[in-house]
């Protein structure tokens, strides 16, 4: 194969990873409550209200600790539960919990922390039941939090994970997050291990500039 081939081959499989991640960026949020059925599961999505914050507990309280580090405030706590049902309140977060029955089995949360220089920026954060995982719960909830972010006109949004969560930077990848930056023993758990943070970002217009291109060059083929 020659050079022009190999070329040729890459740009067209860099188009085709490309055209797939623009198709599982959910264009518009289900309708709230939805519900789905995963597993031989009936499963309610619907926003987080104050209501919650017991059932929150209990899920956050159920997780192994090392799912929560990529948080940078412990939800085990019910004061830190609070302050999350006062930012849903003032309208900073948007969380939407998947419910088996009445218990929480995962959630994804749009966070923006409403300072004026950082405001077209949100974190994206999912977190999935140990006893739901490898059924797309957090595959479905990171396309809902990601077309929620993009409703709410969000410009830029970043995901942090540790490094050895690969299915997180497996769902996030699916929609078109890149690897921004790893920031070294950024994390301590509590038993003083360090860990490494792993930031993962979207640019939305960049992502549409780069749809906007393929969608010219793929015209100039047929022509
Ligand atoms: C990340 C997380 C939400 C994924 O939830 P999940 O419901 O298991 O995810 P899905 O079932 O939708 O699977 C997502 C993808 O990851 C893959 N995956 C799952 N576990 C994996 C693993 N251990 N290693 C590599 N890939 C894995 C799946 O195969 C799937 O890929 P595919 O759709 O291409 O087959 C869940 O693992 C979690 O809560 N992790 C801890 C918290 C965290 O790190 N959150 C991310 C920070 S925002």
């Amino acid at each position: 194969m020659g050079l022009a081939d190999t070329i040729m081959g890459l740009l067209a499989g860099r188009s085709w990873r490309v055209a797939s991640q623009a198709a599982a960026q959910a264009s518009e949020p289900l309708e709230f409550p939805a519900q789905i059925t995963l597993g031989g599961d009936k499963i309610d999505l619907r926003p987080m209200t104050g209501y919650d914050r017991a059932v929150m507990l209990d899920f956050a309280r159920s997780l192994p600790p090392h799912d929560l580090l990529f948080l940078r405030r412990d939800i085990t706590q019910p004061e830190v539960v609070e302050d999350w049902a006062r930012d849903l309140q003032e309208d900073r977060y948007v969380t939407i919990v998947a419910l088996r029955g009445t218990q929480i089995v995962g959630y994804a949360t749009v966070a923006s922390d409403g300072l004026a220089w950082t405001r077209h920026v949100a974190e994206l954060r999912v977190l999935v039941s140990p006893s739901m995982r490898g059924l797309q719960l957090g595959r479905i909830l990171t396309e809902q939090a990601f077309a929620i972010a993009r409703q709410r006109g969000v410009r830029k949004m970043i995901a942090q994970m540790t490094l050895d969560q690969r299915a997180a930077m497996r769902v996030f990848s699916h929609i078109g997050f890149e690897r921004e930056a790893r920031l070294r023993n950024q994390l301590i758990d509590r038993d003083g291990q360090l860990h490494d943070l792993q930031i993962m970002s979207l640019d939305v217009d960049e992502f549409r500039a780069k749809i906007d291109l393929m969608t010219i060059s793929a015209q100039h083929e047929f022509v």
